[in-house]
């Protein structure tokens, strides 16, 4: 069984790191019989499950849900939990709170987007044994900042912010951080420059390891298909061919067939 600090082995060993994000126990039933090392329960969930427009709409209680029945579904995987919009940036005690229900919700960690700000928080949960992941360049949770999903740490300056930030995060204590959506010399830079191991989603080959969405990669939506997410199956066209296959063996009175039902 896989455990957070085999991240740092697989830094040092170069083994690449391999992650996908979770939301429900059908699936996590399924992520625990395979190699992944990993499950994010991200607050992408309230866009990819609860059909919001951004993750700024994820609340604590549904990241509590999530992460139970993710759990529920994968007892021997590494499950790191999403701390939603702003639920990090109150006091360090209501923080450290919403915390504790993550982990009793069965997480193995958490993960916050951000640094500035974030480091004393961070060091006080380090210290008080939860492990924490950090989360630097296109963080969702600031799209109004950014203006949209946009490539960040385009230029020479942003791009030395970002690698400060990063070894910023590594001193207060993080056990790995997501680099998402900025250049990939950028991600290579700040991975060469950290201890800990980077997981990108958008930033190239040169992290320690990849994260996707699981709808993305499933091609859950065919109608959305982020630029560097690889799509592995058609699921949405696969579904649908299935309800179709189902509601024509219902008309044709196909469906219950012998054996289908008792006498
Ligand atoms: O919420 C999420 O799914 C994430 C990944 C995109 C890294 O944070």
């Amino acid at each position: 069984m896989k455990t957070v600090p085999d991240f740092q082995k697989w830094k040092v060993a170069r083994t690449p790191i391999t992650m996908v994000t979770c939301y429900d126990a059908a699936t996590s039933k399924i992520l625990n019989e395979t190699s992944v090392d990993a499950l994010l329960v991200g607050d992408s969930c309230a866009m990819v499950v609860h059909g919001f427009d951004s993750t700024i709409h994820a609340t604590l209680e549904m990241m509590v849900a999530h992460t139970a029945a993710t759990r529920r579904g994968a007892p021997d995987k590494v499950i790191v939990a999403d701390m939603p919009f702003l639920s990090f940036r109150g006091s360090v005690e209501a923080a450290t709170q919403s915390v504790m229900q993550l982990m009793r919700a069965g997480a193995n960690g958490v993960k916050l987007e951000r640094c500035k700000g974030n480091a004393e928080l961070i060091s006080r949960l380090v210290d008080a044994g939860i492990p924490v992941m950090g989360h630097l360049g296109l963080t969702p949770q600031s799209i109004h900042e950014f203006g949209g999903f946009k490539m960040q740490a385009r230029n020479d300056l942003a791009a030395q912010t970002l690698q400060e930030e990063a070894l910023e995060l590594e001193e207060a204590g993080c056990f790995s951080i997501v680099l998402e959506c900025i250049p990939s010399h950028v991600a290579e830079r700040v991975t060469e420059a950290l201890a800990i191991p980077t997981i990108g989603i958008g930033c190239g080959p040169e992290t320690s390891g990849q994260v996707l969405v699981i709808n993305d990669l499933l091609g859950l939506d065919s109608r959305f298909q982020p630029p560097f997410a690889r799509r592995y199956m058609d699921a949405d066209q696969m579904i649908t061919r299935a309800i179709e296959g189902y509601c024509e063996d219902v008309r044709e009175r196909e469906y219950p067939g012998e054996g289908e039902y008792k006498v």
